[in-house]
């Protein structure tokens, strides 16, 4: 029975854990809790990025955890202020210092910069560079669509190993995943039970709850599992690495607790029969505009 310790390859050969632990909207004080609890449970992937505000304490986690955090697959993101050649650069050495890190495992552009592509552009070959002198192990990008990936790629050659986007049954991005599948892209999943539903304005009025939707309910209850773990299942069976949030001890394992459900092909295609192709976040072309 595969682990949340198993791995899968990027496109550049880098074997990265199947699910991993976010810490968005993480208090410095619950971002040290949900990091030791997630090690604890098993976790062996950390996502946090600058705009959270909490590098310094994922860090702190890590070394006082009692795992060996070379053995943690860590993940940050570089913000848009920081767009351009040597401000990315200026961003990464930045990161690892708040991190205590000498190298991330994976470090991504949080955003594309729609207004100003070109910093867009300069921050990715930025990027490209610290991969080619080994300082980083993977590079990618988050909340790109495929005409934004295949400009990056045009202009620098370098090709992503992953796209993180917001992803789960309601907004399901199957057109996306697709084009990342041609590409060799991996989808990495933001709000992968519908986290940015709940929380974002209005939304849960508006846009509805995944985790509370009759048909994953009931799913859930056939196979004596919780909604949460039957849409991290879904997610895992489709090659998608969910990163859940979670700063509660019990649902920080529970969200891990999912190796040994195995979803029908019925199952899988209800799930992805939800998709109302409405995404629950901001549009990502819009910020920084
Ligand atoms: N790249 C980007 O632009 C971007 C944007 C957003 C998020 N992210 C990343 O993706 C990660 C996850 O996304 P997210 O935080 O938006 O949403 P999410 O993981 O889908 O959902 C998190 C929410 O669900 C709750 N929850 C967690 N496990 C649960 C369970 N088993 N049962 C019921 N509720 C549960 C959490 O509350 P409790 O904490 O109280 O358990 C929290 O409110 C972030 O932490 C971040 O690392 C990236």
């Amino acid at each position: 029975m595969l682990s949340a310790q198993d791995n899968i390859q990027l496109n550049n050969g880098l074997a990265m854990p199947l699910i991993g632990l976010g810490v968005y909207r993480c208090s410095p004080e619950e971002t040290i809790r949900s990091v030791q609890a997630a090690l604890a449970a098993g976790y062996r992937l950390i996502d946090t990025a600058t705009a959270y505000g909490n590098e310094e304490q994922v860090g702190q986690a890590l070394r006082s955890s009692g795992v060996d955090p070379a053995g943690v697959f860590v993940t940050s993101k570089l913000w848009i202020s920081d767009y351009g050649y040597d401000e990315a650069l200026r961003g990464y050495e930045a990161s690892l210092q708040r991190l205590g890190m000498e190298r991330l495992d994976l470090y991504l552009l949080h955003q594309p910069l729609t207004a100003h592509f070109e910093r867009t552009v300069a921050a990715w070959r930025a990027l490209a560079e610290l991969q080619a002198q080994g300082r980083v192990g993977a590079i990618g990008v988050s909340n790109l669509d495929a005409d934004q990936i295949e400009a990056l790629i045009g202009e620098t050659g370098a090709v992503p190993a992953v796209n993180q986007v917001e992803l789960h049954p309601f907004f399901s991005q199957p057109a996306l995943r697709q084009y990342h599948r041609q590409r060799g892209i991996l989808s990495m999943a933001w709000s992968p039970i519908g986290g940015v539903n709940r929380y974002w304005l209005d939304n849960a009025q508006r846009l509805g709850d995944p985790l509370r939707h009759p048909a994953i309910v009931s799913i859930a209850e056939a196979h004596h599992k919780s909604a949460a773990q039957v849409i991290l299942r879904w997610h895992l069976q489709n090659g998608v690495v969910p990163i859940p949030k979670s700063v509660n001890p019990v649902r920080i394992a529970e969200n891990v607790d999912l190796f040994d459900l195995e979803l029908s092909p019925e199952e899988m295609a209800a799930i992805d029969g939800l998709d109302t192709g409405l995404r629950g976040g901001p549009d990502p072309a819009m910020i920084g505009a």
